[in-house]
């Protein structure tokens, strides 16, 4: 009997405070213009002082849930991508489980940075369809802010704070109805490390550090990579680029997401964009962009939905669902 792991529901959230691109223009020197036309980004959101990345996990979950007709009670196992954590230790998604009052079941944390989710998404896949868990929270969280260098323009302005959330089930193949994650595909190689950074950390350090990127070098790694882990991703699944409704990308920067619909002969009105209002919320930004695809109507149960990223690490891959 073959299992398939199906998103039964979808939350996000973003908070409040909304921090434009002329308001960083007033703290580095910058612009709206210079901002919008290299990456994309209009503004982004910033967690207020003592909101944490599980506080904004945890909203994620809820509306989640609320989607899928779940209680915290029917998950046992939470999964949260994060490079921000509350803490050290213990793992966010222990936090995030207790919080919502979740008591059965496992929580840990995956660190695979922007591609934090595919990786994440990939996992939980495997722990369902073993048999060895039946409902997951899967949640993309970060309060990137918080690890920011704010005097250096290059990477200030690309990233914002927020969360996603996905509540996925194993489900025996007739009642998932060919729905479900199809094939994943994850890559990395740690030689790049110098390219995307964090310069601190518990046992270097003993501090959090800040984002430091050479990023026209990310920038063309991230094409050609993401591109590649897409059409293996798409060969594996036995599709083509045509049958595939909806690109839902790592929001990192609009020309990426441009260069890799040209590459792989998609159509610019496949793709969902959240990044114009949200900037790179690394882990959190694919839940972000799917959910406003189903929010609005666009990604429908039965949609074929490619997800990919690239991160930190440097980190890679993609992934292929029916919604
Ligand atoms: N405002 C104004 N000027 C700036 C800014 C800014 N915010 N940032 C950099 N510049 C300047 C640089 O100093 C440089 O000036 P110079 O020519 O006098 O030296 C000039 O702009 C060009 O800099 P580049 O880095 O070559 O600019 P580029 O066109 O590559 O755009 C950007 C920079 C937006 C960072 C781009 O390289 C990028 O998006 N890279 C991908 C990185 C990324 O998205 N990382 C996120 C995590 S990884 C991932 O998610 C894929």
């Amino acid at each position: 009997m073959s299992l398939k792991a199906v998103v039964l529901g979808c939350g996000t959230y973003l908070p409040e405070r909304v921090l434009t691109n002329d308001d960083l223009a007033k703290r580095v020197d910058t612009s709206d213009k210079w901002i919008r036309e290299r990456t994309g980004i209009r503004e982004r959101h910033i967690a207020a002082e003592g909101e944490f990345t599980s506080d904004l996990a945890v909203a994620a979950s809820r509306n989640a849930l609320e989607m899928a007709g779940f209680s915290p009670s029917d998950i046992d196992l939470v999964v949260v991508a994060t490079t921000t954590p509350d803490l050290t230790f213990p793992a966010t998604a222990a936090i995030v489980q207790a919080k919502l009052g979740i008591e059965n079941g496992a929580a840990f944390d995956i660190q695979a940075v922007c591609s934090g989710f595919i990786y994440a998404l990939s996992t939980v896949e495997k722990f369902l369809t073993s048999g060895q868990h039946k409902r997951a929270l899967l949640i993309g969280a970060e309060t990137f802010s918080r690890i920011l260098d704010w005097e250096d323009r290059a990477t200030c302005v690309l990233f914002g704070d927020g969360a996603g959330a996905f509540v996925m089930e194993a489900q025996k193949e007739a009642q998932a109805q060919g729905r479900g994650v199809i094939a994943s595909y994850l890559r990395s190689d740690g030689r790049l490390v110098d390219l995307l950074y964090v310069d601190g950390g518990v046992s270097t350090t003993k501090t959090a550090g800040h984002v430091r990127m050479q990023g026209n070098r990310v920038f063309r790694e991230a094409v050609v990579r993401i591109s590649e882990a897409m059409e293996t991703v798409a060969r594996q699944a036995g599709v083509s680029a045509n049958d595939i409704d909806w690109f839902v990308p790592h929001q990192a920067n609009e020309r990426i997401i441009q260069g890799v619909v040209k590459k792989l002969d998609l159509r610019p009105d496949q793709v969902i964009s959240t990044i114009a209002g949200q900037g790179n919320t690394s882990a959190a930004s694919i839940p972000l962009a799917y959910c406003a695809g189903v929010n609005d109507g666009r990604i429908k149960p039965g949609d074929l939905v490619m997800l990919e990223a690239m991160g930190g690490g440097l980190t890679w891959g993609a992934a292929l669902l029916r919604a």
